[in-house]
């Protein structure tokens, strides 16, 4: 267990800072491909502060607003400026005093906002965030991760959390409303990185560029909600993982002993795809499922919104319950199991899926999961998602690597789960 003060600090950023709270898993209805539906319940929306550290985070409600049109001063409410070179808008804060590497880091920021224009379909701008700031820690390169996720019906009828980036581009005439920006981004001055226009690249060298196109995906929805939450919460070694547990306090500055509400256990848009392949330790006939037949099975655990008196009942009658053994310790065992968490595209059979990253002996928290298999994709044309970039080698080199795609460093599959998503 860690210290009372810092479980204190992590259910803080768990939890609802607001009364009145309706369960999010009987919102609005609505598809991503008809307009989003307003209903007296107040969306939940999950806002991140700290791209570095998922845990900093806070439900709150985000009410449904109506869209702003042809308001072309505030970019938060879709300029719809159609196909520019680069639909990213750059707030970039350079904590450097060096204006030369200052500069460097904001072009990669252009340049990779470029590319990502260039690869997709954008009908409103996305707005960055992005912080260049020593990190004090030379082995830290940097994260993105959306602001702001909000909940949206999906065409099976479950709600799921879609990074406000993407629910944007949906131009719905009603939507949850946004955060100022979409996507926060902290990349570390005082790493060891490669630019663009720099001589040979160093063999400790990480090419910025690279970083920065990784990271900025994460920002715009790559990522499962699957992660080690409670174990988290509780300081312990990783026992098991579920989707993101809402969970709802009344107090604004909530203790150890302060009742919850729990609502109920919500996906990411990205989780919709993903499947969980039998492997040798199950029995045999073990069909391949969708993790979402596992979320379903975890919010049996209830019934919902019932009331616990603190964390600590709560928790540990989640790590009682028959849906702990057979989903949260299930899935965290297969997660170190190679070639069992795949993501299928929308449209697609097992055939074109691509394989998660299970290989990791040890689950870790974001790096297992929500990246491509490295063992799988090393070499190919799709490198960029695996979680663990290569230095000194700069994406050039990557790319050719990989054989030379015509799409460069965003490959097939990449376009294929983007494409799926948003
Ligand atoms: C926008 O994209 C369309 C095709 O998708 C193209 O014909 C048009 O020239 C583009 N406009 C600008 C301003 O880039
Ligand atoms: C500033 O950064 C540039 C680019 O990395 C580097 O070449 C230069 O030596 C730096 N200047 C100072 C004063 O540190
Ligand atoms: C919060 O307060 C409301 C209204 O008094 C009550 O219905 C709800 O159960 C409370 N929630 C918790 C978690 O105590
Ligand atoms: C799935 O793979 C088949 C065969 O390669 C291909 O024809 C089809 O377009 C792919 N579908 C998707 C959605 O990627
Ligand atoms: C990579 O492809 C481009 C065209 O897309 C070509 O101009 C270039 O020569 C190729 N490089 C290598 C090393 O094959
Ligand atoms: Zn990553």
């Amino acid at each position: 267990m860690k210290s009372l003060q810092s479980i204190i600090f992590l259910i803080r950023l768990l939890i609802f800072y607001h009364t009145t709270i309706t369960p999010i898993l009987t919102t609005s209805t609505s598809t991503s491909n008809s307009d989003f539906s307003p209903t007296a319940a107040v969306p939940q929306c999950i806002d991140y502060s700290d791209p570095l550290d998922f845990g900093k985070h806070i439900i709150k409600p985000c009410p449904n607003k109506a869209r702003l049109k042809g308001s072309n001063t505030n970019f938060q409410n879709d300029l719809s400026s159609g196909n520019s070179s680069n639909m990213f808008v750059l707030q970039f804060t350079c904590g450097e005093t060096n204006t030369t590497l200052c500069k460097k880091a904001k072009s990669a920021f252009e340049a990779a906002g470029k590319i990502i224009t260039a690869a997709f379909i954008f009908k409103a701008p996305i707005v960055i965030d992005a912080n260049f700031l020593d990190l004090n820690d030379p082995r830290l390169l940097g994260a993105a991760s959306p602001t702001r996720l909000m909940p949206i019906v999906s065409e099976d009828s479950v709600p799921r959390m879609y990074p406000q980036a993407l629910v944007k581009q949906f131009q719905y005439s009603v939507h949850p409303d946004y955060s100022p920006t979409d996507i926060l981004a902290k990349f570390n001055s005082g790493a060891d990185f490669w630019f663009q226009g720099d001589g040979p690249i160093g063999p400790q060298q990480s090419n910025f560029h690279t970083v920065i196109l990784h990271e900025l995906f994460h920002g715009l929805g790559f990522s499962s909600s699957y992660r080690d939450y409670f174990d988290l919460l509780l300081g312990q070694p990783s026992e098991g993982i579920t989707a993101f547990p809402m969970l709802d306090s009344n107090s604004t500055n909530p203790t150890f002993n302060d009742p919850l509400k729990f609502s109920g256990f919500i996906e990411t848009i990205f989780d919709k795809f993903i499947m969980i392949l039998p492997d040798k330790s199950d029995p045999s006939g073990t069909k391949p499922l969708p993790i979402s037949y596992f979320t379903n099975q975890l919010n049996q655990f209830g019934p919902l919104n019932t009331i616990f008196p603190n964390i600590n009942v709560l928790t540990s009658q989640i790590m009682g319950s028959p849906q702990w053994k057979s989903v949260a310790q299930y899935l965290i065992k297969k997660a170190t199991v190679a070639n069992t968490f795949v993501f299928v595209p929308r449209g697609g059979t097992l055939a074109n899926a691509t394989y998660l990253e299970t290989n990791l002996k040890v689950y870790s928290s974001g790096s297992s999961i929500s990246h491509v298999s490295l063992a799988k994709y090393t070499n190919t044309n799709d490198f960029l998602m695996r979680y663990s970039l290569e230095s000194g080698v700069t994406i050039e080199d990557l790319i050719i690597k990989g054989g030379n795609y015509s799409g460069g460093a965003i490959g097939p599959r990449l376009r294929a789960i983007m494409n799926s998503i948003g």
